[in-house]
């Protein structure tokens, strides 16, 4: 790339840095909380926001309702015969709560070390936001971009993109592109541009146990009565064997082992596995045995609680046999395990292991299909010479243990290859109290996607 090609769209946004870091803490004072319905009007205050954002950054843009949140598109199709690129983000977040472990208030926005520090500032706001900017400097310092442009920007990603397959699949004509591309995830380390090759797939569950009608008094019945809690522990128990091996029955059947040449390639990337541990404060990590840690985070499977209800957990002691108990329990999943595979798996393990004098049920509550990138073509050399070029550093190519259910739709539905490229950092506290992302990444990212508009457009 010419280097003076891109300055004039860097000094763009060097002039505009003030402005456009005021936009982005206005986009984050919205506090588009898709989960909580008590957020629902805000959540659509974030959609006409970010509309309005795509206009005054040259793009035509509407909304389109869903049965849940709503879809926000932006285009821009002023150069036929080139191809179209789809940017696909996310405007809505996660709930901000236990807001006291916040040092700074979740929805408004402070910076500090660098740092700007707000629910959504990484996930995904800050990503998509630098996307619309990226293509605002192209449109404002040369009145056109080398390729058209289609943003589709949804609502519902944090609670499982319900309605964002039937979009796409009711709208193939006017999403119809040649690429994807997706910035909400992380790069490997401070300064160091990554490309993702692999993000897990979801089946998320609740799985409930009810014992006796009502809460009983555990001296009159206790020990005649089959105990929920004690009950749904023993099912959770059974999830596992001795090695961390997932121990429900043909949970792997469908398990793609990696090529050995990624494997091998997986372990020359320098990871700290000291300051992982560090950042998430466990005394010691802990997994599948026979795996590295970014192979475990990276390459397999799991089955994990994300929360447990049952009984009184309030001060002091209350002698009680609890009536029911809940667990929230979600499989990461791995190529080619199917999201609606593992939720047979999951029921009929919990029918055969649960033990009698209680009924189980397992609701299946959303999902989604884990992905791997092809990596090659004129998409990911246009990353590599955008993301070289605005980081000066070479991307590396790295694997992903989150989810973003509709990447494998895309690729289906609209047939193009998606490439995602994230400029998050480890230890963002994504989804948890103090989330942030680096000023300089979300600076950086932006040049780096005005950057891959010209890689791309040339190729
Ligand atoms: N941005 C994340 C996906 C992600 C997670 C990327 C971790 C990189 C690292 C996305 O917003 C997310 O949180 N996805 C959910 C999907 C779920 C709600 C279906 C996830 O992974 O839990
Ligand atoms: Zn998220």
């Amino acid at each position: 790339m010419p280097a003076a090609q891109i300055s004039d769209l860097n000094v763009f946004l060097e002039e505009n840095h003030t402005r456009i870091r005021e936009e982005l803490f206005e986009f984050l004072r919205i506090p588009s909380v898709s989960a909580q319905p008590i957020h629902n009007a805000d959540t659509a205050r974030a959609a006409d926001w970010l509309k309005s954002s795509m206009v005054k950054a040259g793009l035509e843009a509407a909304i389109h309702t869903t049965p849940g949140h709503p879809i926000v598109m932006g285009e821009w199709r002023g150069s036929p015969g080139s191809p179209t690129v789809l940017v696909y983000g996310h405007y809505d977040v996660q709930p901000a709560e236990p807001l006291e472990l916040w040092t700074s208030p979740p929805f408004e926005p402070a910076v500090r070390d660098g740092n700007i520090f707000a629910r959504g500032s990484v996930d995904d706001k800050g990503q998509l936001f630098l996307h619309v900017k990226a293509i605002e400097a192209h449109l404002a310092a040369r009145g056109k971009l080398p390729v058209n442009v289609i943003i589709l920007a949804e609502g519902e990603e944090e609670v499982g993109s319900a309605h964002l397959e039937q979009f796409i699949r009711e709208n193939k004509e006017l999403l119809a592109c040649d690429a994807v591309v997706i910035s909400d995830s992380a790069m490997f380390a401070p300064g160091q541009p990554s490309i993702l090759s692999s993000l897990r797939g979801l089946a998320y569950f609740e799985i409930t146990v009810q014992g006796p009608t009502h809460d009983l008094h555990s001296g009159s019945y206790g020990g005649a009565v089959v105990n929920p809690a004690m009950a749904l522990a023993r099912i959770l128990a059974t999830m596992h064997d001795a090695t961390g091996h997932v121990a429900i029955e043909g949970f792997y059947d469908s398990v793609r082992e990696w090529e050995p040449e990624i494997r091998q390639q997986m372990r020359t990337l320098p990871f700290d596995e000291e300051s992982f541990r560090g950042d998430t404060g466990a005394p010691e990590l802990g997994g599948e045995e026979g795996f590295t840690t970014l192979e475990r985070l990276w390459s397999r499977p799991t089955c994990e609680v994300n929360g447990l209800l049952s009984g009184y957990t309030g001060d002091g002691a209350k002698t009680v046999l609890p009536a029911k108990a809940m667990a929230k329990v979600s499989c990461r999943l791995v190529p080619d395990q199917m999201p609606a595979e593992i939720e047979n798996l999951m029921a009929a393990h919990v029918a055969r292991v649960a033990p009698h004098g209680v009924t189980t049920t397992v609701k299946h509550l959303h999902g989604g299909r884990p992905w791997r990138a092809k990596l090659d073509g004129k998409l990911y050399d246009a990353a590599r010479t955008a993301l070289a070029t605005a980081f000066d550093k070479e991307a590396v190519v790295v694997g992903e243990g989150g989810s973003i259910p509709v990447v494998g739709d895309f690729e289906r539905i609209l047939g193009t290859p998606v490439l995602l490229v994230g400029f998050g950092l480890p230890g963002e506290n994504a989804h948890a109290p103090d989330e942030w992302i680096s000023e300089e990444n979300f600076r950086v990212g932006m040049r780096a996607m005005a950057a891959f508009w010209d890689a791309y457009g040339e190729s």
